[in-house]
Protein backbone atom coordinates (compact mmCIF):
# COMPACT_ATOMS: atom_id res chain seq x y z
CA UNK A 1 0.00 0.00 0.00
CA UNK A 2 1.12 3.77 -1.04
CA UNK A 3 0.25 6.28 1.85
CA UNK A 4 0.87 9.79 1.59
CA UNK A 5 0.95 11.69 4.59
CA UNK A 6 0.88 15.28 5.01
CA UNK A 7 1.76 16.97 8.12
CA UNK A 8 4.57 14.06 8.25
CA UNK A 9 7.13 16.07 10.50
CA UNK A 10 4.73 16.73 12.90
CA UNK A 11 4.31 15.16 16.16
CA UNK A 12 1.30 13.15 15.65
CA UNK A 13 1.97 12.01 11.93
CA UNK A 14 5.84 11.03 12.62
CA UNK A 15 4.28 8.48 15.41
CA UNK A 16 1.59 7.00 12.69
CA UNK A 17 4.09 6.64 10.31
CA UNK A 18 6.64 4.76 12.21
CA UNK A 19 3.48 2.67 13.70
CA UNK A 20 1.76 2.44 10.33
CA UNK A 21 5.20 0.84 8.42
CA UNK A 22 6.11 -1.69 11.27
CA UNK A 23 3.05 -3.31 10.96
CA UNK A 24 2.63 -3.26 7.42
CA UNK A 25 6.08 -4.69 5.98
CA UNK A 26 4.68 -4.14 2.74
CA UNK A 27 3.57 -0.28 2.83
CA UNK A 28 5.57 2.48 1.64
CA UNK A 29 4.84 6.46 2.73
CA UNK A 30 5.46 9.07 1.36
CA UNK A 31 5.93 11.99 4.20
CA UNK A 32 5.26 15.39 3.26
CA UNK A 33 5.41 18.01 5.31
CA UNK A 34 6.50 22.20 4.74
CA UNK A 35 8.91 22.03 6.98
CA UNK A 36 12.22 19.98 7.01
CA UNK A 37 12.72 16.83 8.36
CA UNK A 38 14.64 17.25 12.28
CA UNK A 39 17.27 15.05 13.85
CA UNK A 40 14.45 13.22 16.40
CA UNK A 41 12.52 12.48 13.26
CA UNK A 42 15.37 10.80 11.01
CA UNK A 43 15.92 9.39 14.11
CA UNK A 44 12.68 8.01 15.17
CA UNK A 45 11.87 6.77 11.15
CA UNK A 46 15.52 5.48 11.05
CA UNK A 47 14.50 1.42 11.01
CA UNK A 48 11.81 2.18 8.77
CA UNK A 49 13.61 4.57 6.65
CA UNK A 50 13.93 2.77 3.58
CA UNK A 51 10.37 2.93 2.82
CA UNK A 52 9.53 6.31 3.54
CA UNK A 53 10.39 8.83 0.95
CA UNK A 54 10.17 12.68 2.38
CA UNK A 55 8.72 15.55 0.03
CA UNK A 56 8.80 19.32 0.76
CA UNK A 57 5.89 20.87 -0.12
CA UNK A 58 2.90 22.82 1.37
CA UNK A 59 -0.45 21.90 0.64
CA UNK A 60 -1.74 24.87 -0.64
CA UNK A 61 0.15 24.70 -3.68
CA UNK A 62 -1.80 23.05 -5.82
CA UNK A 63 0.28 22.63 -8.98
CA UNK A 64 2.93 20.74 -6.62
CA UNK A 65 0.48 18.63 -5.27
CA UNK A 66 -0.27 17.12 -8.74
CA UNK A 67 2.57 16.75 -9.51
CA UNK A 68 3.71 14.36 -6.88
CA UNK A 69 0.35 13.06 -6.85
CA UNK A 70 0.83 11.45 -10.24
CA UNK A 71 4.54 10.39 -9.36
CA UNK A 72 3.66 8.68 -7.01
CA UNK A 73 0.20 7.19 -7.13
CA UNK A 74 -0.99 6.95 -3.42
CA UNK A 75 -3.64 4.37 -2.53
CA UNK A 76 -4.57 6.24 0.33
CA UNK A 77 -3.80 9.66 2.07
CA UNK A 78 -3.84 10.74 5.66
CA UNK A 79 -4.33 14.48 6.03
CA UNK A 80 -2.55 15.88 9.30
CA UNK A 81 -1.03 18.91 8.40
CA UNK A 82 -2.30 21.98 10.65
CA UNK A 83 -1.16 25.23 12.06
CA UNK A 84 -2.01 24.33 15.42
CA UNK A 85 -3.53 26.73 18.02
CA UNK A 86 -1.10 29.04 19.94
CA UNK A 87 -2.96 31.79 21.24
CA UNK A 88 -0.86 34.80 20.31
CA UNK A 89 -1.15 32.74 16.39
CA UNK A 90 -4.77 33.70 16.17
CA UNK A 91 -4.37 37.19 17.01
CA UNK A 92 -1.53 37.51 15.17
CA UNK A 93 -2.65 36.45 11.68
CA UNK A 94 -5.92 34.41 12.28
CA UNK A 95 -6.16 34.23 8.23
CA UNK A 96 -3.64 31.56 8.41
CA UNK A 97 -5.35 29.51 10.45
CA UNK A 98 -8.23 29.32 7.24
CA UNK A 99 -5.54 29.59 5.37
CA UNK A 100 -3.51 26.23 5.68
CA UNK A 101 -6.15 24.33 7.72
CA UNK A 102 -9.49 24.97 5.54
CA UNK A 103 -7.69 25.76 1.64
CA UNK A 104 -4.94 23.46 2.23
CA UNK A 105 -7.45 20.90 2.86
CA UNK A 106 -9.28 21.69 0.10
CA UNK A 107 -6.18 21.53 -2.25
CA UNK A 108 -5.32 18.01 -0.55
CA UNK A 109 -8.69 16.92 -1.31
CA UNK A 110 -8.88 17.90 -5.12
CA UNK A 111 -5.77 16.12 -5.64
CA UNK A 112 -6.59 13.36 -4.37
CA UNK A 113 -10.16 12.93 -6.34
CA UNK A 114 -8.28 14.04 -9.68
CA UNK A 115 -5.24 11.60 -9.14
CA UNK A 116 -7.31 8.60 -9.85
CA UNK A 117 -5.38 6.03 -7.68
CA UNK A 118 -6.62 7.36 -4.08
CA UNK A 119 -9.24 5.76 -2.50
CA UNK A 120 -9.22 7.23 1.02
CA UNK A 121 -8.67 10.13 2.23
CA UNK A 122 -8.48 9.88 6.40
CA UNK A 123 -9.09 13.67 7.27
CA UNK A 124 -7.26 14.53 10.81
CA UNK A 125 -9.22 16.68 12.46
CA UNK A 126 -9.49 17.66 16.34
CA UNK A 127 -11.61 18.08 19.70
CA UNK A 128 -11.61 21.60 19.34
CA UNK A 129 -14.49 21.47 17.33
CA UNK A 130 -16.81 20.96 20.17
CA UNK A 131 -15.77 24.76 21.19
CA UNK A 132 -16.37 25.27 24.65
CA UNK A 133 -19.39 23.05 25.05
CA UNK A 134 -22.19 22.54 27.60
CA UNK A 135 -19.99 23.56 31.15
CA UNK A 136 -22.94 21.73 33.06
CA UNK A 137 -22.37 18.24 30.94
CA UNK A 138 -20.07 15.90 32.74
CA UNK A 139 -20.88 12.56 30.76
CA UNK A 140 -18.53 11.32 27.70
CA UNK A 141 -19.46 13.78 24.38
CA UNK A 142 -20.64 11.41 21.42
CA UNK A 143 -19.71 12.52 17.88
CA UNK A 144 -22.84 14.24 17.79
CA UNK A 145 -22.42 16.62 20.02
CA UNK A 146 -23.21 20.42 18.08
CA UNK A 147 -19.72 21.62 16.90
CA UNK A 148 -19.61 25.21 18.84
CA UNK A 149 -15.52 26.12 18.27
CA UNK A 150 -14.38 29.21 19.98
CA UNK A 151 -11.25 29.76 18.01
CA UNK A 152 -9.98 30.53 14.93
CA UNK A 153 -7.95 26.77 15.13
CA UNK A 154 -11.58 25.13 15.80
CA UNK A 155 -13.24 27.26 13.37
CA UNK A 156 -11.06 25.89 10.87
CA UNK A 157 -10.99 22.68 11.95
CA UNK A 158 -14.78 22.30 11.87
CA UNK A 159 -14.93 24.15 8.19
CA UNK A 160 -12.53 21.49 6.63
CA UNK A 161 -14.39 18.78 8.37
CA UNK A 162 -17.27 20.36 5.91
CA UNK A 163 -14.83 20.69 3.21
CA UNK A 164 -14.06 16.98 3.58
CA UNK A 165 -17.47 15.91 3.74
CA UNK A 166 -18.72 17.99 0.69
CA UNK A 167 -16.02 16.05 -1.66
CA UNK A 168 -16.98 12.64 -0.04
CA UNK A 169 -20.66 13.43 -1.41
CA UNK A 170 -19.54 14.66 -4.47
CA UNK A 171 -16.86 12.14 -5.40
CA UNK A 172 -18.30 9.13 -3.77
CA UNK A 173 -14.85 9.76 -1.61
CA UNK A 174 -14.45 7.85 1.42
CA UNK A 175 -12.89 10.63 3.81
CA UNK A 176 -13.33 9.05 7.37
CA UNK A 177 -12.48 12.08 9.88
CA UNK A 178 -10.99 11.77 13.24
CA UNK A 179 -11.07 14.02 16.25
CA UNK A 180 -8.76 13.64 18.54
CA UNK A 181 -8.32 14.95 22.14
CA UNK A 182 -5.33 16.01 24.49
CA UNK A 183 -2.63 13.82 22.71
CA UNK A 184 1.07 13.22 24.07
CA UNK A 185 3.68 10.78 23.76
CA UNK A 186 6.63 10.10 21.91
CA UNK A 187 8.18 12.71 19.42
CA UNK A 188 5.77 15.87 21.37
CA UNK A 189 8.45 18.41 21.20
CA UNK A 190 8.60 21.96 20.31
CA UNK A 191 9.12 22.79 16.50
CA UNK A 192 8.41 26.12 14.69
CA UNK A 193 5.12 24.46 13.82
CA UNK A 194 4.29 23.53 17.27
CA UNK A 195 5.26 25.38 20.42
CA UNK A 196 2.48 24.58 23.01
CA UNK A 197 3.90 21.83 24.92
CA UNK A 198 1.42 19.47 26.42
CA UNK A 199 0.84 19.04 30.31
CA UNK A 200 2.48 15.15 30.15
CA UNK A 201 5.04 16.15 27.62
CA UNK A 202 5.90 18.55 30.94
CA UNK A 203 5.70 15.54 32.98
CA UNK A 204 8.04 13.35 31.24
CA UNK A 205 10.45 16.53 30.90
CA UNK A 206 10.25 16.60 34.84
CA UNK A 207 10.76 12.70 35.34
CA UNK A 208 14.06 13.11 33.21
CA UNK A 209 15.23 15.37 34.67
CA UNK A 210 14.59 14.04 38.31
CA UNK A 211 12.43 17.30 39.48
CA UNK A 212 9.14 17.70 40.59
CA UNK A 213 7.20 19.60 38.38
CA UNK A 214 5.97 23.52 39.58
CA UNK A 215 2.36 24.09 38.51
CA UNK A 216 -0.38 26.92 39.50
CA UNK A 217 -2.18 25.67 42.77
CA UNK A 218 -5.57 25.42 40.19
CA UNK A 219 -3.67 22.71 38.47
CA UNK A 220 -3.98 20.24 40.96
CA UNK A 221 -7.57 20.50 40.39
CA UNK A 222 -7.95 20.04 37.13
CA UNK A 223 -8.50 16.88 34.79
CA UNK A 224 -8.38 16.10 31.34
CA UNK A 225 -8.85 13.55 28.97
CA UNK A 226 -5.24 12.36 27.39
CA UNK A 227 -4.53 10.03 24.89
CA UNK A 228 -0.81 8.36 23.37
CA UNK A 229 0.10 9.55 20.16
CA UNK A 230 0.65 5.49 19.59
CA UNK A 231 -3.01 4.65 19.99
CA UNK A 232 -4.21 7.54 17.93
CA UNK A 233 -1.87 5.84 15.28
CA UNK A 234 -3.26 1.97 15.56
CA UNK A 235 -6.72 3.81 14.85
CA UNK A 236 -5.41 6.13 11.83
CA UNK A 237 -4.18 2.52 10.78
CA UNK A 238 -7.53 1.10 11.04
CA UNK A 239 -8.83 3.49 9.23
CA UNK A 240 -6.45 3.29 6.08
CA UNK A 241 -7.04 -0.11 5.91
CA UNK A 242 -10.44 -1.24 6.79
CA UNK A 243 -13.23 -1.86 4.25
CA UNK A 244 -16.83 0.15 4.44
CA UNK A 245 -15.77 3.08 7.29
CA UNK A 246 -17.65 5.52 4.85
CA UNK A 247 -17.05 9.08 6.12
CA UNK A 248 -17.81 9.13 9.20
CA UNK A 249 -16.44 11.16 12.31
CA UNK A 250 -14.93 9.25 15.15
CA UNK A 251 -13.31 10.78 18.75
CA UNK A 252 -9.63 9.23 19.56
CA UNK A 253 -9.72 9.86 23.02
CA UNK A 254 -9.09 8.11 27.02
CA UNK A 255 -12.96 8.00 27.06
CA UNK A 256 -12.82 9.07 30.76
CA UNK A 257 -11.58 12.62 32.86
CA UNK A 258 -8.19 11.57 35.18
CA UNK A 259 -7.26 14.11 37.58
CA UNK A 260 -3.49 15.73 36.76
CA UNK A 261 -2.34 14.46 40.66
CA UNK A 262 -3.14 10.95 38.82
CA UNK A 263 -1.73 11.32 35.55
CA UNK A 264 1.66 12.82 37.64
CA UNK A 265 1.50 9.50 39.90
CA UNK A 266 1.70 7.47 36.35
CA UNK A 267 4.58 9.29 35.49
CA UNK A 268 6.40 8.91 38.94
CA UNK A 269 6.70 12.84 39.36
CA UNK A 270 5.50 15.22 42.22
CA UNK A 271 4.01 18.12 41.31
CA UNK A 272 5.14 21.24 43.23
CA UNK A 273 2.08 24.00 43.73
CA UNK A 274 3.73 27.41 43.65
CA UNK A 275 1.26 29.85 45.00
CA UNK A 276 3.11 32.61 43.92
CA UNK A 277 2.57 31.43 40.16
CA UNK A 278 0.07 33.53 37.81
CA UNK A 279 -1.70 31.16 35.80
CA UNK A 280 -1.29 33.83 32.83
CA UNK A 281 2.58 33.14 32.44
CA UNK A 282 3.10 29.72 34.68
CA UNK A 283 5.05 27.16 32.30
CA UNK A 284 2.39 24.43 33.40
CA UNK A 285 -1.70 25.60 34.35
CA UNK A 286 -4.25 24.12 33.98
CA UNK A 287 -7.72 25.74 34.89
CA UNK A 288 -10.37 22.84 36.88
CA UNK A 289 -13.26 24.90 35.15
CA UNK A 290 -12.94 23.62 32.11
CA UNK A 291 -14.35 20.06 31.92
CA UNK A 292 -17.00 20.75 28.77
CA UNK A 293 -16.10 20.82 25.00
CA UNK A 294 -13.03 20.32 24.04
CA UNK A 295 -12.04 20.40 27.16
CA UNK A 296 -14.64 17.68 27.91
CA UNK A 297 -14.22 14.13 27.92
CA UNK A 298 -15.27 11.67 25.13
CA UNK A 299 -17.12 8.64 24.34
CA UNK A 300 -15.27 6.23 22.20
CA UNK A 301 -17.64 3.35 21.47
CA UNK A 302 -17.92 4.41 17.38
CA UNK A 303 -14.68 3.53 17.11
CA UNK A 304 -15.33 0.51 19.45
CA UNK A 305 -18.04 -0.39 17.24
CA UNK A 306 -16.93 0.47 13.78
CA UNK A 307 -13.17 0.04 13.84
CA UNK A 308 -12.68 -2.36 16.94
CA UNK A 309 -10.43 0.32 18.36
CA UNK A 310 -10.35 0.74 21.76
CA UNK A 311 -7.59 2.87 23.57
CA UNK A 312 -4.84 0.85 25.67
CA UNK A 313 -5.41 1.94 29.88
CA UNK A 314 -3.73 5.04 30.90
CA UNK A 315 -0.52 3.54 32.92
CA UNK A 316 -0.03 1.20 29.70
CA UNK A 317 -0.17 4.45 27.56
CA UNK A 318 2.18 6.06 30.18
CA UNK A 319 4.09 3.94 30.81
CA UNK A 320 5.46 3.21 27.19
CA UNK A 321 6.23 6.92 27.06
CA UNK A 322 7.68 7.48 30.19
CA UNK A 323 10.36 4.34 29.04
CA UNK A 324 10.45 6.47 25.13
CA UNK A 325 11.52 9.34 27.36
CA UNK A 326 14.15 7.75 29.67
CA UNK A 327 15.69 6.75 26.18
CA UNK A 328 15.86 9.36 24.62
CA UNK A 329 16.31 12.50 26.48
CA UNK A 330 19.01 13.14 29.46
CA UNK A 331 18.70 15.10 32.77
CA UNK A 332 21.57 17.25 30.82
CA UNK A 333 19.59 18.19 28.01
CA UNK A 334 18.01 21.50 27.97
CA UNK A 335 14.48 21.46 28.33
CA UNK A 336 12.78 23.39 26.12
CA UNK A 337 9.67 24.63 27.85
CA UNK A 338 7.26 25.70 25.19
CA UNK A 339 5.51 28.82 25.60
CA UNK A 340 3.98 30.02 29.28
CA UNK A 341 0.41 29.05 30.12
CA UNK A 342 0.57 26.44 27.99
CA UNK A 343 -0.13 22.41 29.31
CA UNK A 344 -3.15 21.20 27.80
N1 LIG B 1 -1.31 17.25 19.34
C1 LIG B 1 -2.56 17.24 19.77
O1 LIG B 1 -2.82 17.26 20.99
C2 LIG B 1 -3.68 17.17 18.77
C3 LIG B 1 -5.00 17.17 19.29
C4 LIG B 1 -6.05 17.13 18.41
C5 LIG B 1 -5.82 17.07 17.04
N2 LIG B 1 -4.56 17.07 16.56
C6 LIG B 1 -4.40 17.04 15.10
O2 LIG B 1 -3.33 16.19 14.74
C7 LIG B 1 -2.70 16.70 13.56
C8 LIG B 1 -1.22 16.83 13.79
O3 LIG B 1 -1.01 17.73 14.89
P1 LIG B 1 0.35 17.79 15.69
O4 LIG B 1 0.02 18.04 17.10
O5 LIG B 1 1.19 16.64 15.33
O6 LIG B 1 0.95 19.14 15.13
P2 LIG B 1 2.42 19.48 14.54
O7 LIG B 1 2.49 20.96 14.46
O8 LIG B 1 3.45 18.76 15.34
O9 LIG B 1 2.34 18.89 13.08
C9 LIG B 1 1.75 19.59 12.02
C10 LIG B 1 2.67 19.52 10.84
O10 LIG B 1 2.00 20.14 9.73
C11 LIG B 1 2.99 20.84 8.99
N3 LIG B 1 2.37 21.91 8.21
C12 LIG B 1 1.88 23.09 8.67
N4 LIG B 1 1.48 23.85 7.64
C13 LIG B 1 1.71 23.13 6.51
C14 LIG B 1 1.51 23.38 5.13
N5 LIG B 1 1.00 24.56 4.70
N6 LIG B 1 1.86 22.42 4.23
C15 LIG B 1 2.39 21.24 4.67
N7 LIG B 1 2.64 20.96 5.96
C16 LIG B 1 2.28 21.89 6.88
C17 LIG B 1 3.94 21.39 10.05
O11 LIG B 1 5.20 21.72 9.47
C18 LIG B 1 3.99 20.25 11.05
O12 LIG B 1 5.09 19.38 10.79
C19 LIG B 1 -3.39 18.02 13.24
O13 LIG B 1 -4.38 17.81 12.26
C20 LIG B 1 -4.03 18.42 14.54
O14 LIG B 1 -5.16 19.22 14.35
C21 LIG B 1 -3.48 17.13 17.40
Amino acid sequence: MRVLVTGACGFVMSVFIRCFLQDHEEARVLALDVGEPDEAWSGHLADVAGRVDFVRCDVRDRARLATLFARHRPETVVHGATVTLVPEWEREDPVRFLDVNVMGTAAVLDAARRAGSVGRVVHVSSAAVYGAGNSGRTEPQDEDTPLEPDEMYGVSKVTAELVARRFAALYGMSVPIVRCTKVFGPMERPTSARTLMSLPYHLARALVAGTPLAVTPRTLRAAGDWISAVDVAAALGLLCTRPDVGSAAFNLAGGAAVPVPRLAELFGVELAADPAADPEWAVVDADPALRSGKDGTYSVLRAARRLGWRPRDLPRQVGEYREWALAHWTPEDPVPLGSPGAAT
